[in-house]
């Protein structure tokens, strides 16, 4: 994404976008909220909508439309026709109505947006100075299963949206070595394990988790009728010298190990490594900051990344695959398979090795 050749005009433009980013950002807030974007997209065969018409809709004064969206006109999110009529540009066609984006505005604005205000003083001191803002816990994942409705929501839409689409290639590659027994590590709300079940008729799985998810994880289970099939086990990581029950055929990590520090993604590797026979797989998947073939997913990676700073336990990220590679190794384990899935994310399926 280097721009080295911009003109001094434009890169002082995009310094000025920056400098207001937050105006900028609650203004496609407020306009998507009051249902202003889908009106004027509606009304583009009728050659656009006029400011008075939307101050009608959405029983706002013309004032506080007419801030909106001047300045949404000159961020190129609406643009004025020649009958000064609102029509909806491209990029504010995808801040309406494209998914991925629309899950990165909600988790923005409702996990991200008043924690980060605390962004510098995480980074000084290595703590999630931020997540007092939502609640008073050690990390974000000791909060998850309390936090409020709506913005519980906007914190699993997002998880979810980057791993479900990778789950089906993810149950494939499970279930080529026939386990018996799987673990889910960070199995968070059950889904994988009861897409597991949903797979193959015998198949148990362990999800191992925190106390407060687990317990909505198994309840999630069981609601699916496979309560005798997925069981439990409660772990902090962070605790002290945590360690994982034996009997796992395979051990599943999806988007987990982003939430932990080096050091802490070492220690859980050789928890597993303990626990692990040489025919065991280790199947970890991530999406990479170093594997995106767009600037425009690595960007929105990075700026996840500062979500783990802020707010999630500010210590984590998303990492290149290079950290990955060597701490694996480190654990005593080695990537038998080095695996694309879907459009963004990697699968690592590693054993232990034999030294
Ligand atoms: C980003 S979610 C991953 C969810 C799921 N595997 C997926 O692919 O959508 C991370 C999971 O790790 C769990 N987790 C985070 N910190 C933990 C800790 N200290 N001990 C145990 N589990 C933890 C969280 O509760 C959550 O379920």
């Amino acid at each position: 994404m280097l721009k080295k050749n911009i003109r001094a005009i434009d890169a002082l433009e995009e310094a000025q976008r920056i400098a207001f980013a937050p105006f900028i950002f609650q203004t496609t807030v407020a306009l998507r909220e009051l249902g202003v974007l889908t009106f004027i997209f509606d009304r583009r065969l009728q050659g656009g909508a006029s400011l008075e018409d939307i101050a009608e809709m959405t029983n706002v004064s013309e004032y506080g439309i007419g801030v909106l969206l001047e300045l949404a006109e000159s961020t190129g999110i609406v643009a004025i026709n020649e009958a000064q009529k609102y029509e909806l540009t491209k990029t504010g066609y995808f801040l309406n109505y494209d998914k991925a984006v629309n899950v990165n505005i909600n988790f923005a604005n409702d996990v991200c947006y008043k924690g980060m205000f605390h962004l510098l003083e995480a980074i000084k001191t290595g703590t999630p100075a931020g997540l007092p803002e939502l609640g008073n816990w050690p990390t974000i994942y000791d909060g998850l299963s309390q936090l409020p409705p709506e913005i519980q929501k906007s914190w699993f839409e997002f998880d979810h949206h980057y791993s479900d689409d990778i789950f089906d290639e993810g149950l494939q590659r499970v279930f080529e070595s026939n386990p018996k027994t799987i673990f889910d590590i960070g199995g968070n709300t059950g889904k994988f394990a009861i897409r597991c079940c949903h797979n193959n008729a015998n198949v148990h799985v362990k999800i191992i988790d925190l106390p407060g998810q687990l317990s909505k994880a198994l309840a999630n289970a069981n609601k699916e009728g496979f309560g005798n099939r997925v069981s439990g086990f409660e772990i902090d990581w962070l605790a002290p010298n945590p360690q994982l029950p034996k009997g796992a055929d395979t051990i599943w990590m999806s988007q987990f190990l982003d939430c932990f520090s080096e050091k802490d993604i070492l220690n859980i590797l050789k928890a597993c490594v303990a626990i692990m026979d040489t025919d065991t797989e280790l199947l970890i998947t991530e999406t990479f900051t170093d594997r995106q073939k767009f600037d425009n997913a690595k960007f929105v990676l990075e700026a996840t990344s500062l979500y783990f700073t802020a707010l999630a336990n500010g210590n984590s990220k998303m990492y290149p695959s290079e950290v990955f590679i060597r701490l694996i190794q480190e654990a005593g384990l080695h990537i038998e398979r080095d695996i694309s899935l879907g459009e963004y994310h990697t699968l690592f399926i590693c054993k232990k090795s034999s030294h």
